[in-house]
């Protein structure tokens, strides 16, 4: 093959990104120009976050296109990366949690949004009262992160807001965030979702790719893919459904069902495929200071301070193996293990493992034939 032509899949790779450059630098200029609501779902925003809204520039705050909360707690100090920072809302948001001390990294392939991103940088070091900048932005794309520079282990946390549904090669993300995350480090995003997978006619429509809603993954696809790339107990925080408010485009998705969903994927050698039970519990010290009363680690762990909480193995990894472990004690030994844990989705198959399955002579497991 000549050494002039990019390979096939490549061509494809960069005309979608071009496309979506072309949507986010030439045709979008502010959030109202999106055509449906999948890019500006934003409710619920924590106190510590509003709190920062009056200290942001009008120009980000008007060039968001995110489609939900990609700020975990206790960010103080930490290395974030933003993957497809866009005008740089988020990363700004987040620069003041870090503090002076930590630092915070946007990414993005669009000239536009990075413009508007780096002419708002003196603002907000002076606006934070920051003696010097703690936010750089850098121009590259999400699927390359190694041309960038950026060091396998590197980061405390990676968010990303609505982006990776626009990414032609969502695997080299994965596999990219998994690499400069260190140990402990998660991923913590907020995309889209659909409840199927996408017909080929509807990726490739431009309109329906750019405003996020046809490169939407199918969330089982998303989960195995994440478990491929070593993030082995994806956590759901939170979701929401996309009404999408445009009829043209509602028709012409016909029953695909999209939602909005904030993942965490923890990095943690340690994590296994399931949730198994070594009679293990924490305690939440109620020391995180913006939840003093309660913890929450994603949609099925909200834990209460100075209750005793039973977690699985995996509970316990993210939450005494991560940066939160100062704010938990562990009850229990863990010597001794239990099964799975229950009520994490999955149970024993066996038809005979109930009691009185076996009382009655077992279930249709016993004999050969
Ligand atoms: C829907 S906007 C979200 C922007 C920002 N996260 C926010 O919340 O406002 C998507 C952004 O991702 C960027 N983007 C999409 N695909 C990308 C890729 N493969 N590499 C780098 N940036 C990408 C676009 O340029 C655009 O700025």
């Amino acid at each position: 093959m000549s050494s002039c032509c990019p390979p096939k899949e490549d061509t494809a790779q960069q005309a979608t990104r071009e496309s979506v450059q072309e949507y986010y630098g030439k045709i979008l200029s502010k959030s109202d120009d999106l055509k449906t609501n999948a890019c500006t779902t934003d409710s619920g925003l924590p106190p510590q976050v509003k709190a920062i809204f009056p200290l942001l520039s009008d120009e980000v705050i008007t060039r968001y296109y995110g489609c939900g909360i990609v700020i975990p707690e206790l960010l103080e100090d930490c290395s974030v990366l933003d993957l497809g920072c866009g005008a740089g809302r988020d990363c700004y948001i987040i620069s003041k949690l870090v503090g002076e001390k930590g630092r915070v990294v946007g990414v993005d392939m669009t000239d536009e949004q990075l413009e508007v991103a780096n002419r708002n940088i003196d603002h907000h070091t002076r606006s934070f009262g920051f003696s010097r900048a703690n936010v750089e932005f850098k121009k590259g794309y999400i699927e390359r992160l190694n041309e960038l520079n950026l060091a396998d282990n590197s980061f405390d946390v990676i968010v990303s807001n609505c982006v990776i549904n626009l990414s032609p090669d969502k695997d080299a993300v994965l596999r990219e965030a998994f690499r400069v995350l260190k140990p402990g480090g998660e991923l913590y995003f907020s995309d889209v979702y659909s409840d199927r997978r996408i017909p080929q006619d509807l990726v490739d429509d431009p309109v329906l790719f750019g405003e996020c809603l046809s490169g939407a993954l199918y969330w089982n696809d998303f989960l195995t893919l994440a478990r491929q790339h070593g993030f082995a107990d994806p956590r759901l925080v939170s979701d929401s459904r996309i009404t999408i408010e445009n009829e043209a485009i509602e028709k012409k998705v016909g029953h695909i069902k999209f939602f909005s969903a904030t993942y965490r994927l923890f990095k943690h050698a340690d994590l296994e495929s399931d949730c198994e039970d070594y009679g293990e519990a924490v305690v939440y010290k109620g020391t995180v200071p913006t939840s003093p009363q309660a913890f929450t680690l994603d949609a099925h762990h909200i834990i209460q301070a100075g209750r005793v909480f039973p977690v699985c193995r995996n509970t316990l990894r993210m939450l005494t193996g991560t940066r939160f472990a100062p704010h938990f004690d562990v009850v229990g030994g863990g010597k001794q293990h239990y099964g799975l844990f229950e009520g994490c989705g999955k149970a024993i198959p066996f038809a005979s493992a109930s009691d009185s399955a076996a009382a009655a002579g077992g279930g249709s497991g016993g004999g050969c034939c």
